[in-house]
C-alpha cells in the first residue's frame, strides 16, 4: 500500500513527542499500519531542540501544510481556539484527515467541525484529547460498545492530580507545584485551565458525548476547580482517612444527564484515591459489563504523543477502505433530544 503523509502542525511538548515516536518506533508502527507511515512536512514557529528534525521540511505556516497537496494526515497540536479552528476547517476543507489533542477545541467547536468532516467524508480523531496515554475513547467506542453507559468517573486532569498528590505527600505549596508541573509540560499554556477545572470540564463533556451519544454541551457542566484548596485541607482529609481528588463525574439517570467537575472526598481504600501523580485513571460503569477502570499517564510529551500516534495508525489501516473511518466522529450527536441536566 502507498505510504500516508502526515503534516504535523505544532513541535512543542506534545508535537515533539509524536516526532519522536512516529520516528523512533517507526518499523513498529509500518508493521501495525500495515503501510509507511511518513512525517511529510511540520509546522513551528522554532525548532524544539530535542529532537532532531534537520532532514525534514519545516515550515512555520500551519497553513501551508493544512493545503499540501502531498498530505493525508494533518495533526494538529498548536492548541488554542481560533487557529486551531481555521487550521482543522482548512485542511477539512481539503480533503484532509484531521488528528488533534486539543479537548477545548472540540468541546467547544466539535459540532461545526464533524458536521464539515462529515460533508468532506473525512475523519477527525481526538483520542489523544482525554487522559494523555489512556485509550479511553478507543475504550467507550469499541471495547464498551455494547453498554448502556450508566456513569463515568474520573481523574482527567494530569496537572491538578499532580499537584494535590505533592500537597500531601510532600506538604508543598500550590503555586510551587504548579510552577513543576509547568515545566515538566503538563499544564495547559493558560494553567487557570487546569487548576480552575476548565481542562478536566472539556475531557468529561467529549466523554458524556461518546459515552451517551448526546451533542457536545460544555456550557452545561459545573466547574469548580483546585485552586482554593490548601496543603491544611489536603492534610485534614487525610487525617480523616479521605483523600481529596479533583474528579469529573458523569451520570445518566431518568432525569437526564449530569456532568459535573469538582475536588472530592474519596475513602483512602478506594483504588481511585491512591492514582498519584501525573496519572489519571477513568471508571466507567456499563450496564453489561459492570465496573471498569483505566490508568495511565494523562500528560506529557510520551503519553500523549502514544494516543496522537494510535489515531495516525487507525487511520492508515482504514483510510482507503469505505466508510470505515468516518465512524469516528459519526458516534456523535446520535441522541438529540438528551439534554445534560442545567
Ligand atoms: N494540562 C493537561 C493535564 C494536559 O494536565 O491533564 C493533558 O490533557
Amino acid at each position: 500500500m502507498k505510504p500516508v503523509k502526515v503534516g504535523i502542525c505544532g513541535l512543542g511538548t506534545v508535537g515533539g513527542g509524536t516526532f519522536g515516536v512516529l520516528t523512533t518506533n517507526a518499523q513498529n508502527i509500518t508493521r501495525r499500519a500495515g503501510r509507511d507511515i511518513i512525517v511529510e512536512q511540520i509546522a513551528t514557529r522554532q525548532p524544539n531542540p530535542d529532537y532532531d528534525t534537520s532532514a525534514y521540511k519545516l515550515t512555520d505556516d500551519v497553513f501551508a501544510v493544512a493545503q499540501n497537496p502531498e498530505i493525508d494526515i494533518i495533526v494538529e497540536l498548536i492548541g488554542g481556539y481560533d487557529v486551531a479552528k481555521k487550521l482543522v476547517l482548512t485542511a477539512i476543507e481539503n480533503g484532509k484527515h484531521v488528528v488533534t489533542a486539543n479537548k477545548a477545541l472540540i468541546a467547544e467547536h466539535g459540532a461545526e467541525i464533524f458536521a464539515a468532516a462529515e460533508a468532506k467524508g473525512v475523519s477527525v480523531m481526538y483520542e489523544a484529547a482525554i487522559a494523555g496515554g489512556i485509550p479511553i475513547v478507543k475504550a467507550l467506542r469499541e471495547g464498551l460498545a455494547a453498554n448502556r453507559i450508566n456513569w463515568l468517573a474520573g481523574i482527567i486532569n494530569g496537572t491538578g492530580n499532580f499537584i494535590l498528590t505533592e500537597m500531601r505527600d510532600k506538604g508543598r505549596d500550590f503555586a510551587d507545584v504548579l510552577q513543576e508541573a509547568q515545566q515538566l509540560g503538563y499544564a495547559e499554556a493558560d494553567p487557570t485551565f487546569d487548576v480552575e477545572g476548565i481542562d478536566a470540564a472539556h475531557k468529561l463533556t467529549i466523554l458524556a458525548s461518546i459515552a451517551y451519544g448526546i451533542p457536545l454541551q460544555f456550557s452545561r457542566c459545573y466547574t469548580e476547580g483546585i485552586s482554593t484548596i490548601t496543603t491544611e485541607d489536603v492534610q485534614y482529609a487525610e487525617e480523616l482517612g479521605y483523600r481529596i481528588k479533583h474528579l469529573g463525574i458523569s451520570c445518566q439517570s431518568e432525569r437526564g444527564i449530569d456532568l459535573r467537575v469538582h475536588p472530592t472526598m474519596v475513602p483512602a481504600s478506594r483504588p481511585i484515591a491512591n492514582v498519584d501523580g501525573v496519572l489519571n485513571a477513568v471508571m466507567v460503569n456499563g450496564n453489561a459489563v459492570g465496573d471498569t477502570m483505566y490508568v495511565g499517564a494523562g500528560a506529557g510529551a510520551g503519553p500523549t504523543a502514544s494516543a496522537v500516534v494510535a489515531d495516525i495508525i487507525d487511520l492508515a489501516r482504514s483510510m482507503d477502505a469505505d466508510n470505515s473511518a468516518r465512524v469516528n466522529h459519526l458516534a456523535f450527536n446520535t441522541i438529540e433530544d438528551e439534554q445534560v441536566l442545567p
